[in-house]
């Protein structure tokens, strides 16, 4: 299969945490519409060559670039080796994330610090060089040249906890709920510039993060009765969500949460109750 002629076709993309799950789903969905992909990855360096096998596979262009998304130095080098290597930058899906879980009242700061580090912080510093560059860039291209649409575009990978409270998560809640913030934020301040930011929030989606419940029989019939929709996620519903917000056909979307999560923001314990 050939990637050239896709939507994405002379577009380059950054994709974090994507040597597993929902990263990795992005990175090989967006390198088959053509996109050249950085898989950013923090440890799984096999794995993320892997990601980049299977997008040359299907005709596009990819790089593994180490970097954890929570350090500021590994961060100028992951963005500054993109545009070294593929000439410029156009997309940002900001995916990279974990959870520490622990009751509130055994919490350690540690437990807290870390979550909040990778999955806000990181955030915050992945977004704020990607905007550097779309910049630079408009800046670099003659008035006659530059079009009405996004001179570039990040989609940031938040969840359903960004508006559903988890005990036992609190920091994850805590980082994701930051997230709705800083991505509305960042969306106001740089409409003017017209550079897109949005989010989109899944479910629960079958990858290693929670793997812990889905493999479990009888934890995965507890989560069903969270999900009106009656199954889990894949990788691939999230996957083809993010390129579409990733896309021109979605220009007009600016600062929008896309929660793809089968219905569980829908309070479904009050389906037949309350
Ligand atoms: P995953 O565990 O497969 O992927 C997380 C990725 O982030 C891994 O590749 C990991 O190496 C990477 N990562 C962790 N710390 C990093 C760091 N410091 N620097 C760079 N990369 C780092 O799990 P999944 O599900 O694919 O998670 C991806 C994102 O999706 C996360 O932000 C998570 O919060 C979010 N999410 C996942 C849901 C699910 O049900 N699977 C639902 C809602 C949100
Ligand atoms: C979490 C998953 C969980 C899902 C639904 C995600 O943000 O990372 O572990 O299954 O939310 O609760």
């Amino acid at each position: 299969m050939s990637a050239t002629g896709g939507k994405f076709e002379n577009q380059v993309a950054i994709v974090t945490g994507a040597s597993s799950g929902l990263g990795k789903a992005c990175a090989i969905h967006m390198g088959s519409l053509g996109a050249k992909v950085v898989v950013n990855y923090h440890s799984g360096e096999e794995e993320a060559e892997e990601v980049v096998k299977e997008i040359k596979q299907r005709g596009g262009e990819g790089l593994a670039v180490q970097a954890d998304v929570s350090k500021e130095p590994e961060i100028l080098n992951l963005f500054t080796k993109t545009v070294d290597t593929f000439g410029r930058l156009d997309i940002l899906v900001s995916n990279a994330g974990l959870q520490v879980d622990a009751p509130f009242l055994e919490m350690t700061l540690e437990q807290w610090q870390k979550v909040i580090d990778v999955n806000l912080t990181g955030q915050f510093l992945c977004s704020r060089e990607a905007s550097k560059i779309f910049i630079r860039q408009s800046r670099a291209t003659a008035a006659e040249e530059r079009s009405e649409r996004a001179i570039g575009k990040i989609v940031m990978m938040s969840s359903v906890h960004d508006i559903i409270p988890w005990a036992g998560h609190i920091n994850y809640a805590a980082s994701k709920g930051g997230l709705l913030m800083l991505m509305k934020s960042i969306a106001q301040e740089l409409a003017p510039y017209k550079i897109r930011i949005n989010s989109v929030s899944p479910g629960a989606i079958k990858t290693p993060i929670n793997k812990e419940v889905w493999s479990d029989e009888s934890k995965y019939k507890e989560l069903l009765e969270l999900i009106p929709y009656q199954r889990i996620g894949t990788p691939e519903d999230v996957a083809k969500a993010v390129a579409w917000l990733a896309s021109d056909d979605s220009d007009y979307v600016h600062g929008e949460t896309l929660y793809i999560d089968g219905g569980m923001t829908l309070y479904p314990a009050f389906s037949d109750n309350g």
